[in-house]
């Protein structure tokens, strides 16, 4: 094996990267040359049709040991609790809310632990998402995954994460993300062994950064905070399996090396992480609080303009000023759907019940907002003194159709059947006169 061990960065977002594992091994002046340096093969990996607009077209040139059709022939893999079936029946309008998926009982590697919590659309539509849960105690070993039915983000609750990609080595760490794209194949191990966490699978255009308006060139997400790995390659052979997810379901292949052979490459085309501690959170100074859309990380758009297919937004740490106003989330109702997530701490619309790796689903016109207990605090503070949310970060996966529960998601022992009890004691105040 030859693999880089110092794992080095580039930064933004978008950007025309170029890196080498091996110097001289990137051609110069074209891409695909009839001999490459150091004898490795050219191939080009396109996440957008060819003519898609020069702003949102992505595609990397990848230089590797063994071009990627080298592998042999998929046979279905062992279905797991992974899939895209969101059923077509009826749907509950009722608020739903989880508590964290157990961790495994019987050795289970990230590809095994995937569990399917929710979704809409699908990939034959290439529109929609699904939501997706992973728990897992041991390292992918001799085993890659690639999904060509959509973009991964990994939002890791517990443990963390060293995923080997095809571009190179990521490591996250709860409170950060990876973004992997739609095709690229990877390795999940797992330094701190049993580990947690979220996945958005994007069938959609993929994520990019929200349009500022007025708020300026600088704030929330900064593109200069996105990082992405430098070359790193293996060059190793071995009876290795390569799992791949496509049109809903798991197939597998033997692979006689390792398919993360790529010793340089260029492109825009790229996975990458995010430290979501970073994000620069922005309020209201005055008076009421904005529309959720201000803590807008990535956006994934649709056909529809403003109208995203997903929208990946965080309640991170942040000062509360607003004066004479109701300082939590306030009570509502929208025509989005919205699946939320906590990565550490508490949150501030809910006294207890929602927990780090839980998840709660609050669908279409669907009303929720703070809990009892919130309520009655929030309506009598102090509002001379501005309020802190510390140690906190919850996420929201916000979608245009209606967010579908899967039967194992509503079947689980880990929901919370009496979740609607939490509102249970919003008294009525109503006084006419
Ligand atoms: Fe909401």
């Amino acid at each position: 094996m030859n693999a880089s061990s110092d794992l080095r960065y580039m930064t933004g977002f978008g950007n025309e990267f170029a890196t080498e594992a091996v110097p001289g091994a990137l051609p110069v002046g074209q891409n695909s040359p009839q001999r490459v340096a150091h004898g490795l093969y050219a191939e080009q990996l396109s996440g957008s049709a060819f003519t898609a607009p020069r702003g949102h077209n992505r595609r990397s040139w990848l230089y590797r040991i063994r071009p990627a059709v080298m592998h042999g022939s998929f046979a279905p893999f062992v279905q797991t609790a992974l899939h895209n079936d969101f059923g077509d029946g009826p749907v509950t309008p009722d608020q739903l809310r989880w508590d964290p998926l157990p961790l495994p009982a019987t050795p289970t590697d990230f590809v095994e632990g995937l569990y399917t919590v929710a979704g809409n659309g699908g990939p034959a539509a290439q529109q929609g998402v699904a939501i997706h849960l992973y728990a897992a105690d041991r390292d992918m070993a001799g085993r890659f995954f690639y999904d060509a039915d959509g973009e991964l983000m990994l939002v890791p609750q517990l443990g963390r994460l060293r995923i080997a990609t095809e571009m190179g080595v990521l490591e996250v760490e709860p409170q950060q993300i990876a973004v992997v794209p739609r095709g690229v194949r990877f390795r999940v191990e797992l330094p701190d062994g049993p580990s947690r966490g979220y996945v958005l699978e994007n069938f959609g255009a993929p994520l990019r950064l929200p349009e500022l308006g007025p708020i300026g060139a600088n704030g929330l997400a900064n593109p200069r905070d996105f990082e992405t790995p430098m070359a790193a390659y293996e060059d190793v052979e071995g009876a290795f399996e390569l799992v791949a997810k496509f049109q809903g379901h798991l197939w597998r292949a033997d692979i006689g090396h390792s398919p993360l052979d790529v010793v340089a490459w260029h492109g825009n085309y790229v996975p990458y992480r995010y430290d979501l501690r970073r994000f620069n959170t922005i309020g209201s100074i005055s008076f009421d609080h904005p529309d959720p859309s201000i803590f807008t990380v990535l956006t994934g758009p649709s056909d529809t303009s403003g109208t995203a297919n997903v929208d990946f937004a965080i309640f991170p740490p942040r000062w509360l000023v607003a004066q004479h106003t109701f300082r939590p989330p306030w009570f509502h109702r929208n025509v989005a759907s919205e699946f939320m997530g906590l990565v550490h701490g508490a949150y501030d619309a809910k006294a207890e019940g929602f927990v780090p790796g839980g998840a709660s689903l609050h669908n279409c016109m669907s009303g929720h907002g703070p809990d009892a207990a919130t309520f009655d605090k929030a309506s009598s503070a102090d509002l001379s003194k501005p309020d802190v949310v510390a140690g906190t970060m919850a996420f929201m996966f916000e979608t245009r159709a209606v967010i579908r529960p899967t039967a194992q998601a509503l079947d689980a022992a880990h929901r919370q059947r009496d979740y609607q009890a939490c509102w249970a004691g919003l008294r009525r105040n109503f006084q006419p006169s």
